[in-house]
């Protein structure tokens, strides 16, 4: 629990719930102002179960109307508040960690506008990223992300988070694809930043401020994205290989063979398969190899593709590159090879607690930090497991244990962070700093760059309501 493991965090000096305040919320979001403590308590626990806040106040607003009204009332009377998605961040931004009042998305969830020829799609920001797929997929287009909790995820929280995923290789970071955002300032000001324009060069491009601000500036509302052509030919292939150098040969020859059609390009190692076999009952459809890698194309002509897709696999194996390996054109053969990959963040929660990384290295030196975590945390752990976005240079390490224990933490931070600073690779690659992270943010930003983030964080949130605690370090 939260307070167990951080005895030294205090709370700010923020008012504390009446009842009076839960009456004048009543009148603005009417039936849907939540104090049950059984209900809250969702609410109040990350996705991977462990930090935990005590909220006593959820609200469900659905208009940007509703949240200016919310946010103006929690800054007069100095309330500190949460925004919360889908709950499915990893580092512990999306929960309270005292008794911060809970703004859920949930019920802003509606889909404004389509355009079919500019591919711009306008929403508000408690949609989930699977239904915004499947909407703008009758309009053959595709959403710019993907990410393993698309089930659950709002956009808002992917925009707060400025997730990556797993097609960033192919369709680039949100802040390229968003082009318009419509934030609630502490304040209870509306920003309207919401242009469907592709080129804006009319003075700063403050959208960007709050993709990747992890709900500390304001709450984003609403948003349009630039949906690009949906590929109408998709193959999957998943292939062995026996050394982690192996794996980035592969990767030079697939960007060479497959060009513009390649959308994804992820890995994991003998310790992934084995934990998501275990864990889930997954079964492998390759020979057993030290290492993995998922290669999908999404092109407009699926015999084209299939014989590019192909001929590498052929050529890998001819050249000893792939130990073995399987082609997939058909929709079930490509979920479940995907599954492979995309459950293995629910498989790790199977052996209790798991220490999550996500770090973004030189190639170079990608792998090394697996092989010296493992051998650092021999019998201190379950399992040490990497996987990740490999064609992004992001590698995900993942820790279990059967419970959290302060001894293999203490093994495994501040040595992580260090061995990244030192590679000059960033320590969060795409989860955000949260509560868990935000200390270390020195290890991966300058003194200059963390102090202009103050002054900005002041300027916007001058009472420091905004999701406090988290991102910015406590000191
Ligand atoms: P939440 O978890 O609810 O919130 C996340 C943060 O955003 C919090 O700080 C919250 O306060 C803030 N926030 C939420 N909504 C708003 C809003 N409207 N306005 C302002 N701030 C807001 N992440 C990746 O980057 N890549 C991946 O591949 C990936 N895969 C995942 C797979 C699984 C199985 C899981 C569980 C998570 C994964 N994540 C991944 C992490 C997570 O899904 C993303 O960070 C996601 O974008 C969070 O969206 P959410 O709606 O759940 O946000
Ligand atoms: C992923 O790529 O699977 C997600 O970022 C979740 C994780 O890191 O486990
Ligand atoms: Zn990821």
């Amino acid at each position: 629990l939260t307070s167990e493991r951080y005895p030294k965090l205090q709370r700010g000096p923020f008012a504390t719930l009446t009842d009076a305040d839960v009456t004048s919320f009543e009148r603005i979001v009417s039936g849907r102002v939540i104090t049950e403590p059984s209900e809250l308590d969702g609410y109040n626990t990350d996705w991977l179960r462990t930090v935990r806040g005590s909220s006593k106040l959820l609200l469900r607003p659905k208009t940007t109307e509703e949240v200016a009204a919310i946010l103006s009332y929690c800054h007069d009377r100095g309330l500190a508040v949460v925004p919360q998605g889908g709950n499915t961040g990893l580092v512990g931004g999306s929960v309270p960690v005292f008794d911060e009042v809970i703004i859920s998305t949930h019920l802003m969830n509606n889909i404004i506008s389509l355009d079919e020829v500019s591919g711009t799609l306008v929403c508000q920001a408690g949609c989930v990223l699977a239904t915004l797929d499947d909407h703008v997929g009758q309009c053959g287009l595709t959403m710019p992300l993907d990410l393993g909790a698309k089930g659950s995820c709002h956009i808002g929280g992917n925009l707060a988070t400025n997730a990556g995923g797993v097609r960033l290789l192919r369709y680039g970071s949100l802040h390229g694809s968003v082009l318009g955002i419509e934030a609630v300032l502490p304040s209870g000001e509306v920003l309207d930043c919401m242009s469907t324009l592709r080129k804006d060069n009319t003075g700063y491009d403050l959208k960007q401020m709050f993709i990747g601000s992890e709900g500390t500036l304001g709450i984003i509302t609403a948003a349009s994205i630039l949906c690009p052509q949906r590929p109408s030919a998709v193959s999957v292939a998943l292939l062995g290989c026996k050394t982690f150098q192996g794996v980035l040969d592969i990767f030079k020859q697939t960007k060479r063979q497959l060009g513009e059609i390649l959308t994804a390009f992820e890995f994991m190692d003998t310790a992934s398969m084995e934990l998501i076999g275990e864990n889930l009952r997954l079964s492998n459809p390759i020979g057993a190899s030290p290492f993995y890698v998922l290669i999908e194309t999404g092109g407009s002509n699926q015999a084209h593709d299939e014989e590019k897709l192909s001929g590498l696999l052929e050529g890998l194996m001819e050249k000893g590159m792939a130990a073995d390996g399987t082609l997939a054109t058909e929709m079930t053969k490509i979920q479940a090879i995907w599954s492979l990959r995309e459950r293995l963040a629910e498989a790790l929660l199977h052996d209790g607690y798991c220490y999550k990384y996500d770090v973004s290295l030189p190639l170079s030196a990608f792998y090394q930090l697996v092989i010296d975590m493992r051998q650092r945390l021999e019998g201190a752990a379950t399992r040490v497991v990497g996987y990740g976005h490999v064609g992004d240079g992001n590698l995900h390490l993942n820790v279990t244990s059967p419970e959290y224990s302060q001894r293999t933490m203490d093994l495994i931070e501040p040595f992580i962070y260090d061995w990244v600073a030192k590679q000059k690779g960033s320590i969060s690659a795409e989860h955000g700093l949260g509560f868990k992270k935000r200390d270390f943010i020195y290890h991966s930003k300058s003194t200059s760059a963390v102090t202009l983030m103050k002054q900005i964080k002041n300027l916007v949130d001058p009472k420091g309501i905004m999701n406090p605690y988290k991102l910015l370090p406590s000191k």
